[in-house]
């Protein structure tokens, strides 16, 4: 991936004859942080099931680097496209199997970023292994820390810090904030207490009708 930059263009989603979204136009890149913001039901989890190719969309397109997704191998994508979804799913209960972060990858930046984090995990863990041992928000920790072992182009976060306290939920931000020009990062998120002032947000929320 180059630049990392994903654009949706004229980007329409119906599921089951339901109209989740219609022509929406949006840029997210590596000069800010990006959100995803809308209450629930207005299509966050949604419009990233598309980018990762696991829903079909109706009309318009979505461009990684300037190519349309369905031009691009499935696995290619999933691979540089790194979702840490809402419902954390755990394929071993062995803390360590969710930790692995290879200190090869060759981005310094990076790499310091991992080895803060994890210090901060390991901190917070202690000598706990079992993922069911854990408390929501640290499973929650973990899993969002897993998506990054990835290194992937695109990380993104559907409300990965739901359970995580205010401190902690700081200083992760704080760390891929110093992140944010060599991965393409998109957090979706209710708390809008997160987001700075030149933060890139893309506002999915529509009027409920009742
Ligand atoms: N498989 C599906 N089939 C039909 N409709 C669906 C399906 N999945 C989601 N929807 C509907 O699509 C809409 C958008 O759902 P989505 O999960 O994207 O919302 P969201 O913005 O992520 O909400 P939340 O903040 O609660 O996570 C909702 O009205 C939901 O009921
Ligand atoms: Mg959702």
């Amino acid at each position: 991936m180059n630049h990392g930059e994903i654009e949706l263009n004229n980007l329409s989603i119906r599921l089951k004859d339901k109209i989740i979204f219609k022509n929406l136009n949006h840029i997210f890149n590596r000069t800010t942080l990006n959100f995803i913001v809308g209450e629930n039901g207005s299509g966050k989890s949604t419009l990233i099931k598309a980018l990762n190719r696991i829903i079909k969309v109706d009309n318009g397109s979505i461009f990684v680097d300037g190519k349309d997704i369905n031009d691009i191998s499935v696995e290619w994508l999933r691979e540089k496209v790194s979702i840490n979804f809402q419902q954390n799913q755990f394929i071993s209960n062995l803390i360590k199997d969710h930790l692995k972060f290879n200190t090869d990858f060759d981005s310094k930046n990076y790499s310091k970023a991992m080895s803060k984090i994890r210090k901060y995990i390991n901190s917070s863990i202690g000598d706990v292994s079992l993922i069911t041992e854990l408390s929501g928000g640290k499973r929650q920790l973990i899993s969002l820390y897993s998506s990054l072992c990835l290194n992937p182009d695109v990380l993104i976060l559907d409300e990965s810090f739901s359970n995580i306290d205010k401190q902690t939920t700081n200083f992760i931000l704080k760390t891929l904030r110093e992140l944010k020009s060599e991965i393409t990062i998109i957090i979706i998120t209710h708390d809008t207490s997160l987001i700075n002032e030149d933060d890139n947000v893309l506002n999915l929320s529509k009027k409920i009708e009742v």
